[in-house]
């Protein structure tokens, strides 16, 4: 796809529903019994690999008057599924999927695309393997494709050394099959969603700091879920807003729960100018209207207990810092690495061809703001989040951008492109 310089970017919109919550409702929504009806679910590729996977597992998913409706058949509900459970592109189903499968009396075989393939698999094989899972790498190496006995788990207290949702929840969901509570501590604070969810569906629940823990005999019930605005999603539209000059942007309904939000914060650092109008908590989750208007920005570092909050929205802030000020370090974010793509090399290689100053570093990246962006070719290697972030650089650089691989986006926000073109005046 092809990428010109945009005029202001001006008007509103609703981003789609949040991709981790998403996911999360359907999988809680299996495991409870009665029915959950999803609001606003994220019908993008990711979140439906979730369904097809629980499809397989024999729960039946229906969608009426756009709503998921999910019939959960309870903790001990799911079937042992023919042939290989298919997570696609997404590391949250392998990674929470692994940890339920973990807890079940059948044994299971889950796998991926080729970018799943070669993510670390090792941080849910160890802890869930410490409860009594027996889970093996079939090709060795520490990746998918998983080969998972269910077992009778124990209650763990584990001490991860990465804040990583994703671990977190996977060890937390086989504890609601373990005989003892299970605990989790993370070095810093990760999205805490499985936790507000798993309470709202009734488990029990406890957290403290860094600390979560699932106690045993929860059972979880069926529930309404109002999914809101993916804050991942929005960032894309916060980021084109802020750099494009003259821009007024006003996105509806996103969630801001503090554990996500961390690039609020970083903006707030770095001059630009936002408002958020909070909205009705629903389904546990804070949510809130966001004016963003263009601003001139000023670099800052990124760094410590604020990465895991803004994760995913590193690709796009590193975009935002080529037009700040003075530079803008990022650092503590190596998990960069092990997400869909490598993205230290892959913001470095493709901000580089746009002629920005950037420096890869083993935790993060260094960027100097302030110098013009040309137009270039650019390989999204099939990451959502690198392809719509260079769509957002291009707004802003001379010449035109082509996107290798652009189609990505139908991971997590199939109309992207569509809303991004709209809202250009
Ligand atoms: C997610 C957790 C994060 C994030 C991913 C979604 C989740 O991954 O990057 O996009 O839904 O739990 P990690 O757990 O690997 O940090």
């Amino acid at each position: 796809m092809k990428f010109r310089r945009a005029a202001a970017l001006k008007g509103e919109l609703a981003v789609p529903g949040d991709k981790s919550i998403s996911h999360r409702a359907v999988m809680f929504g299996s495991l409870a019994s009665g029915t959950t009806c999803i609001e606003n679910f994220l019908k993008g590729a990711d979140c439906l690999s979730t369904i097809d996977c629980f499809r397989r597992l024999g729960i039946h998913i229906e969608e009426k008057n756009n709503q998921i409706y999910i019939y959960g058949k309870g903790l001990h509900g799911l079937k042992e599924p023919e042939g290989i459970l298919d997570a696609g592109n997404s590391g949250t189903t392998v990674r929470l999927i692994s940890g339920i499968l973990s807890g079940q009396s059948f044994e299971t075989t889950l796998t991926g695309d080729a970018s799943i393939q070669k993510r670390p698999m090792g941080r849910i094989i160890e802890p869930l393997s410490r409860m009594g899972a027996s889970i093996e790498s079939l090709p060795g190496n520490g990746c998918a494709p998983l080969r998972i006995q269910g077992r009778s788990l124990h209650g763990i207290h584990y001490t991860s050394p990465v804040a990583s949702a994703q671990v977190k929840s996977a060890i937390l969901l086989a504890g609601l099959y373990a005989d003892a509570p299970t605990c989790v501590t993370e070095p810093a604070l990760s999205r805490d969603h499985s936790e507000r969810m798993l309470d709202y569906f009734g488990a029990r629940i406890e957290t403290m700091g860094t600390t979560a823990s699932i106690l045993p005999g929860s059972c979880l019930e069926g529930r309404k879920v109002t999914v809101p605005g993916d804050i991942s999603s929005a960032a894309y539209f916060i980021a084109a807003a802020c750099i494009v000059p003259g821009s007024r942007l006003l996105i509806r309904n996103v969630g801001i729960n503090p554990t996500r939000a961390g690039i609020l914060r970083v903006c707030e650092k770095m001059g630009a100018d936002i408002e958020v109008f909070p909205c009705l908590e629903e389904t546990g989750e804070p949510t809130a209207d966001i004016l963003v208007k263009s601003a001139s920005l000023k670099g800052c570092t990124i760094e410590g207990d604020l990465i895991p909050a803004l994760i995913d929205e590193l690709p796009v802030l590193a975009v935002m810092a080529c037009f700040a000020e003075g530079t803008t370090t990022i650092r503590d974010a190596a998990e960069l690495k092990v997400k869909e793509s490598n993205r230290i090399d892959v913001m470095t290689e493709n901000l580089s061809a746009m002629g920005a100053r950037v420096t890869a570093t083993e935790d993060g990246m260094i960027i100097k703001g302030g110098f013009s962006l040309r137009g270039a070719v650019i390989d999204s290697h099939l990451d959502h989040r690198i392809a719509m972030s260079f769509a957002v650089a291009a707004l802003q650089a001379d010449g035109e951008t082509e996107i290798r691989g652009a189609e990505c986006v139908h991971i997590s926000y199939p109309g992207f492109y569509e809303d991004l073109q709209r809202l250009q005046s």
